[in-house]
């Protein structure tokens, strides 16, 4: 703790640390966020006593030297827990909701879940850095950043760095207003896969249903829609697996031509490996992040060794990527009409964290399951709830879309848990019944991405 990081305090609301003064602070959560916190805190001069995670037996002993626990609320003296401030780094609303209410029942009094005390402090932590001079941006720190994770915030630091260093063909002399804070490009249906709960609803497919949208439609309906707008700050190619598409070299080279666009983030489950050089070469450029998505040996053998080989690759050419454990998802529900109110139908869709904006097909939708769900007939067709780009003339686009970024609860909500305390495994395989492995082989893929 130095004194310079005590005097950047002054650049957090100060109600929002002065919660945690004097306290002894526990983190519940040693994931990605919860290591964030650890150290934004320690940035700001408050240690970390522990960190508190289910999953501690894999995370190791410590993290960054603060000790890693399995969660037991009984382990601390009853007067000691008064002491504590926990702040819940899992941002599944009703998840952290659970957690806090055990906490109180167990004798802590300060439990922090509201995830904008999380942002706050984060944001704080890089506008300190910044004013230090000692920020410095990385794609992949901001990949997972929770201030701007869910596609309806965003951060000033991230867009300045966009605007000033990804982005180009900005209209001179004039600041961008319509700004797209990120969209989808859902580039096709088909897998290689078929997970159980996929939220592009893989697991409902008829074979009818599948298909790859040519990419002279899928670039002439990006370039339409970057025409309407004044800048996209990130634009995530996603399929199905993208990386199956015929046509993903001459894609990949459209996208990265387009202007006004910002960061390209790549999501795939690496289990197709591109022939093309050429799709290499364009994942390099400093503007573009590939996520893999990793499903351990829930998937065939020779999918986790491809997987395992793109891995490989991706470091060999120094490609900026981000290997996702994937353990548990989010079990959507299924597709009848759930009755929900307006004030019901508000609060799923605000909490829920899969708003993607995705484009399929020449319409933008919020998310994916109201864009395949549409598709493939599962969910009435709402033409409010999509952008027709292909149809409207642009300044009708323009217009459109600003009303559609400020939209809230979509008729699709009605059809769904949203991000729901129920959760389901990630990644399992409709027709895999997987084979016992060892602990070292299921952890091998992760462990070369390090
Ligand atoms: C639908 S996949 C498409 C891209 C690619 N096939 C893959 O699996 O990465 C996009 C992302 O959604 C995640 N996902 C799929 N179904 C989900 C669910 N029910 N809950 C949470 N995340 C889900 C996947 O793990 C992946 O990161
Ligand atoms: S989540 Fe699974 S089924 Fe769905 S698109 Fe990704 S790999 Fe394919
Ligand atoms: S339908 Fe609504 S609640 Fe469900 S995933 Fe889409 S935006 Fe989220």
């Amino acid at each position: 703790m130095t004194p310079e990081h005590i005097r950047n305090r002054e650049s957090i609301p100060t109600e929002d640390l002065s919660v945690l003064d004097g306290r002894r602070v526990i983190l519940y959560g040693a994931g990605k966020i919860g290591r964030r916190v650890h150290d934004a805190l320690a940035w700001f001069g408050v240690p970390t006593a522990l960190f508190w995670d289910l999953r501690a037996a894999t995370v190791g002993a410590d993290l960054a030297g603060t000790p890693v626990r399995t969660p037991d609320f009984a382990s601390l003296p009853e007067n000691e827990r008064k002491t504590c401030a926990v702040i819940v780094t899992i941002f599944a609303e009703n998840v952290a909701e659970q957690i806090r209410a055990d906490l109180r029942r167990a004798g802590y009094d300060r439990v922090i879940t509201e995830r904008g005390f999380i942002t706050r402090l984060l944001h704080a932590e890089c506008a300190s850095r910044r004013a230090e001079g000692r920020f410095e941006f990385n794609l992949e720190t901001c990949h997972i950043c929770p201030v701007i994770s869910d596609t309806r915030n965003r951060c000033d630091i991230f867009d300045a760095h966009v605007q000033a260093h990804f982005v180009r063909g900005l209209d001179a002399g004039r600041p961008p207003e319509l700004v797209v804070p990120s969209a989808g490009v859902l580039v096709s249906n088909k897998c290689t896969l078929t997970c159980v709960g996929c939220n592009h609803l893989r697991d409902h497919y008829k074979a009818a249903d599948h298909m790859d949208i040519p990419a002279g439609q899928i670039l002439a309906d990006l370039r339409k829609f970057v025409s309407a707008v004044d800048m996209v700050n990130k634009l995530v190619l996603v399929g199905g697996e993208s990386m199956l598409h015929p046509e993903i070299e001459a894609i990949l080279e459209g996208v990265m031509a387009l202007p006004r666009v910002g960061v390209v983030h790549v999501i795939t489950n690496g289990t197709v490996i591109p022939k093309s050089e050429r799709v290499f070469e364009l994942l390099a450029s400093p503007r573009v992040i590939v996520e893999i998505s990793g499903y351990g040996d829930r998937i065939p053998d020779k999918f986790q060794r491809n997987v395992g080989k793109f891995l490989g690759k991706l470091r060999d050419k120094g490609i900026h990527h981000r290997y996702s454990q994937t353990l548990q998802w989010f079990d959507f529900g299924g597709f009848e009409d759930r009755g929900y109110d307006r004030a019901e139908m508000e609060r799923v869709y605000d909490t829920c964290c899969f708003v993607s904006n995705d484009i399929f097909d020449g319409r933008m939708f919020k998310c994916s399951r109201s864009a395949y769900g549409t598709l493939i007939g599962k969910v009435p067709d709402y033409p409010g709830d999509y952008v027709d780009i292909r149809g409207l003339p642009v300044p009708e686009l323009r217009r459109r879309v600003a009303e559609f970024l400020a939209m809230k609860a979509p008729n699709v909500c009605r059809h769904c848990n949203g991000a729901s305390t129920q959760v389901i495994e990630a990644g399992q395989q409709v027709k895999f019944v997987r084979k016992a492995k060892s602990a070292a082989q299921v952890a091998e893929p992760q462990k070369a991405a390090a």
